[in-house]
């Protein structure tokens, strides 16, 4: 069973125990409701360091203000269940009092990589999640820290603030883990009707159908459009379907390197986020 840290002592008592014994910690920053890619991470981490961290924290300053931060699933003694089969030696559980006491005043802004895809229909996202990913990566100090490519803009978001502000920490991306249907796993899967859910596997079809057929350099233009299209018919309302620069994020017209196919639709009432490699 891992430990369960839930104040800045136990926190520290527990890292600089394993710092003693010269070992490497590795952090894999959650929001909680654990599902199988969370433990394919942790399971990674294990292979990086010999002691690992998982975060569970559900982080207000990401969520925007008609975002679900209300209703996202909570259950930390859930979470803790899987976690202590999965070979995570601590818990880090800070409450938000403790993330954000009065007076809390910084912010960290990343130009750029946050112009598109999710950063204008977010408004502030990347900017809550740059500052509290920082901030978890300054309380646990890990050798390493894990995220997935399911995330995929944000993982590019925080290398770009692990670089720019020199902190001592690799960043490894970790490849999204899927149902046998092709649907990304995701803690919001759970917001989906059983009707929702059958439909909801088109969105990795379709962006595998455009890596496919746009890996050769062709025009990306046209798969694109026909992939809205089927999204379209499928009950989706697509917020952005792009072939993008995988480093940069900047849509491309055709691939010449390495690439991603990105898409943001929303399912009833879920926002389905996925993307895959060129
Ligand atoms: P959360 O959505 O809980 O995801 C935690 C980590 O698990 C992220 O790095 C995410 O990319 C990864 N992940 C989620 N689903 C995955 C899947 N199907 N396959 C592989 N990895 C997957 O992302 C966040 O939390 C937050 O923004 C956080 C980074 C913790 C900052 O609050």
């Amino acid at each position: 069973t891992p430990q369960h840290l839930s104040d800045f002592p136990a926190l520290r008592a527990a890292v600089a125990a394993w710092r003693g014994a010269g070992e490497r910690v590795a952090l894999v920053p959650t929001m909680g409701a654990l599902h199988e890619g969370h433990l394919h991470l942790v399971a990674e981490a294990k292979r990086l360091a010999p002691r690992v961290v998982v975060s569970i924290f559900v982080n207000p300053t990401q969520f925007g203000p008609n975002e679900d931060y209300a209703r996202y699933p909570r259950d930390v003694a859930a979470d803790l269940a899987v976690l202590s089969g999965a070979g995570a030696d601590a818990a880090w559980t800070p409450d938000v009092a403790t993330m954000y006491p009065a007076g809390f005043a910084t912010r960290i802004d990343v130009a750029g990589l946050t112009d598109g895809l999710c950063g204008p229909l977010r408004p502030g996202h990347f900017s809550g999640v740059a500052t509290v990913v920082t901030k978890l990566l300054n309380q646990v100090r890990p050798d390493v820290a894990l995220f997935g490519e399911k995330d995929f803009q944000q993982l590019q978001v925080i290398r770009q603030v692990v670089a720019d502000l020199d902190m001592a920490v690799a960043i490894h991306g970790v490849p999204t883990i899927r149902e046998a249907d092709g649907l990304a796993l995701s803690s919001r899967n759970r917001y989906l009707s059983v009707e929702e859910r059958r439909r909801a596997p088109r969105l990795h079809a379709v962006l595998a159908d455009i890596a496919a057929r746009t890996r050769d350099g062709a025009p990306v233009a046209g798969p694109v459009a026909e992939g809205m299209a089927v999204l379209g018919e499928a009950g989706f309302t697509v917020q952005y379907l792009a072939v993008c620069d995988a480093r940069t994020l900047i849509p491309v017209e055709r691939v010449a390197g390495p690439a991603r196919v990105l898409a943001a639709a929303i399912l009833g009432r879920t926002r389905l986020i996925d993307n895959v490699p060129v």
